[in-house]
């Protein structure tokens, strides 16, 4: 598609001269002779990239910029200015502006320009919509933080197998998508299949596809998730349920990036990146002889581990606050947030079912006549049982991936004092919790708080 250039200029001659040269040169294009035409077109014709000179009747250049506010619209902006007023230029820049140039120009110098902007424009564009997608995955504790930086990181190596691990609802299907809309592979498929769901000979035809006449009912061809996705991305959810022959058969595609249809004599080359998600501890489905190691390790060449929602400490209650938004733009409500007492509840709930059980918490909350906040009579019997009840331990494996032993050691106390943080941040600031994590009386706790100065 050919970009879309808004020349803005009182004079006809130079909208003439502009506007032939541009189109020559393969934009569209559409003129305006003044700041208030060239407003509305702004917002009618959303052009990528904005000509506009300075001195126009009534309302200048610049004051169309402080209007526009440009960063946020994304628009790529080029002032024209009269020779020798670099103050306009400056100012234009301050404002968001990408480029100037001085008047007279040639044709030869506006092309340059023109074509260096929107290089520029789209790869913002991308920036801005990897951080988009980002975004969408709440959560501030390091180890989403971590998530996140490695989700742009990986965004941008093309090619790289991603293999993401967690409980069920942690949001791996939405770390997939993240990871899929950051990359170049954007604005090719997005392909999703449950390796779970389907039985053996179903899931192969699905994903290689097949010939016509290959087994009785293949009335036609059918092309197979790995071409559909061609320069995309397919997504294996539930890959740990993967039957062993199966199996074997992906990890031929994955080696020599191509396959045959079932039924087929021609090799069909494809282009795609596979992400795959599993609930399951993989490692220990290998041993159990139920998952080949040489397919594992080539899946995960990067791995992903989501951390199950109860280790997130205070992400449980930015989660929930985004859901009540969601929720409340949903359901045209408007809940104000959720009150201490829900809160202290949502601290220390277990949450089997992750980010998913929250969100449904949450929507189930907003069913009631809420007044003000979300209060726990707001929420089901189970969650507060539950809640009061001591942590089964099997639940919260203490993750220690905290701590390294420098060269120069570490002492037992410097150990304490990090799992004494750690578990404090995994509980979301609840001393209680925290010392139920770290198996100690809560006084015990307060005071190992205390020798630390952490209160
Ligand atoms: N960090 C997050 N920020 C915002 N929304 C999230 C986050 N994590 C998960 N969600 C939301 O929670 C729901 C469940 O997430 P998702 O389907 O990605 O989980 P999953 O790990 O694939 O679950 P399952 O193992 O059951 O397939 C989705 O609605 C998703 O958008
Ligand atoms: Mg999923």
């Amino acid at each position: 598609m050919a970009y879309k250039i808004l020349v803005i200029d009182d004079e006809k001659l130079i909208r003439w001269t502009l506007e032939q040269h541009l189109v020559r040169e393969g934009y569209e294009v559409v003129t305006a002779d003044s700041a208030e035409k060239g407003l509305q077109l702004i917002n009618e014709e959303a052009p990528d990239l904005l000509l506009l000179d300075n001195r126009l009747p009534e309302m200048t250049g610049l004051e169309l910029l402080e209007k526009l506010n440009v960063p946020e619209r994304g628009i790529m902006v080029i002032m024209i200015t009269a020779y020798g007023l670099v103050e306009t230029a400056v100012k234009a820049m301050k404002l968001g502006a990408y480029d100037y140039i001085s008047k007279p120009f040639n044709l030869e110098e506006i092309t340059f320009v023109i074509r260096k902007a929107l290089e520029a424009g789209s790869l913002r564009s991308q920036v801005k919509q990897l951080r988009g997608k980002v975004d969408a995955i709440i959560g501030e504790t390091d180890m989403m933080l971590r998530v996140k930086d490695l989700i742009a990181k990986i965004a941008k190596s093309d090619a790289t197998t991603v293999l993401i691990q967690g409980e069920s609802g942690t949001g791996k299907e939405l770390v997939a998508k993240a990871v899929h809309s950051g990359s170049l592979r954007a604005e090719r498929p997005f392909m999703a299949i449950n390796c779970a769901a389907l039985p053996l000979t179903l899931l192969e035809s699905e994903l290689m596809g097949h010939e016509k006449g290959a087994f009785t009912d293949a009335k036609a061809a059918k092309k197979g998730l790995f071409e559909l996705a061609d320069g995309g991305t397919v997504f294996l959810d539930e890959i740990g349920d993967m039957d062993i022959s199966m199996q074997a058969k992906l990890l031929r595609i994955l080696e020599e990036k191509s396959f045959r249809r079932i039924g087929g004599v021609k090799d069909i080359k494809v282009d795609v990146r596979v992400i795959s998600a599993t609930n399951q501890d993989l490692s220990r489905a290998m041993n159990e002889g139920r998952f080949r190691k040489d397919l594992y390790y080539r899946l995960q060449v990067v791995p992903i581990m989501l951390p199950p929602l109860r280790d997130r400490g205070r992400d449980i209650l930015l989660l929930a606050r985004h859901f009540t938004d969601h929720f409340n733009r949903e359901c045209h409500k408007s809940v104000q947030g959720i009150s201490k007492e829900a809160e202290q509840v949502f601290l220390s709930y277990p949450w089997p079912g992750n980010v998913r059980e929250l969100k449904n918490v949450i929507e189930r909350a907003m069913i009631f006549e809420i007044d003000k906040e979300i209060m726990p009579e707001h929420l089901s019997p189970e969650i507060l049982e539950q809640h009061a009840a001591p942590m089964d331990s099997s639940l919260t494996p203490v993750s220690l991936d905290c701590l390294t032993i420098p060269e120069s050691g570490i002492s037992i106390e410097e150990v304490e004092n990090a799992l004494v943080k750690k578990a404090l941040e995994m509980a979301g600031g609840n001393q209680t919790r925290a010392s139920q994590l770290l198996k100690m009386p809560r006084d015990a706790f307060r005071r190992r708080m205390k020798r630390f100065g952490l209160i």
